[in-house]
């Protein structure tokens, strides 16, 4: 069992989903729930205690959800020829890449309080900013696309 951390769950328990997240694109929607539903369960289950096995579950998870989502939007960007895709991918390669690192250095050094700090204020980042501002305004776009 690893030292209670300092820092993580404090951003993770405000990440709560709430319908102001909507895109309004089923798919990508149901995703984004997935998301923060698993992220919501990895957050419950730190009061039972934090091991290097459960953050190393989530680890991967969110590695492999992130291939998956970031797959979805951007084969909408693309097919329907959205003008900010490349902007919008170098969000989600940003993520991937941050993810990549959290990850190798869990691998390599085990965990602590300032790689929690770091996984958070990324999935903070991801979840919050990204989803509200950046997938809104492409949700925003394909609906108006597809109407048309
Ligand atoms: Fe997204
Ligand atoms: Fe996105």
């Amino acid at each position: 069992m690893l030292p209670a951390p300092a820092f993580l769950g404090y951003y993770l328990g405000m990440l709560k989903w709430t319908d102001d997240l909507l895109v309004g694109i089923d798919s990508i929607d149901d995703q984004h729930k997935e998301l923060f539903d698993r992220i919501g369960k990895f957050y419950d289950s730190i009061d039972k205690g934090l091991t290097a096995d459960k953050v190393s579950e989530i680890m991967d998870y969110l590695a492999d959800y992130a291939n998956t989502h970031f797959t979805t939007e951007e084969s909408y960007m693309s097919q329907y020829g959205y003008p900010e895709y490349s902007y919008h991918k170098d969000q989600h390669h940003g993520f991937i890449s941050d993810l990549y690192a959290i990850q190798k250095r869990l691998n390599t050094y085990g965990f602590s309080n300032l790689l929690g700090a770091e996984l958070e204020g990324s999935l903070y980042h991801w979840l919050v900013d990204h989803v509200s501002k950046v997938d809104k305004k492409l949700a925003k776009y394909l609906k108006d696309k597809i109407k048309a």
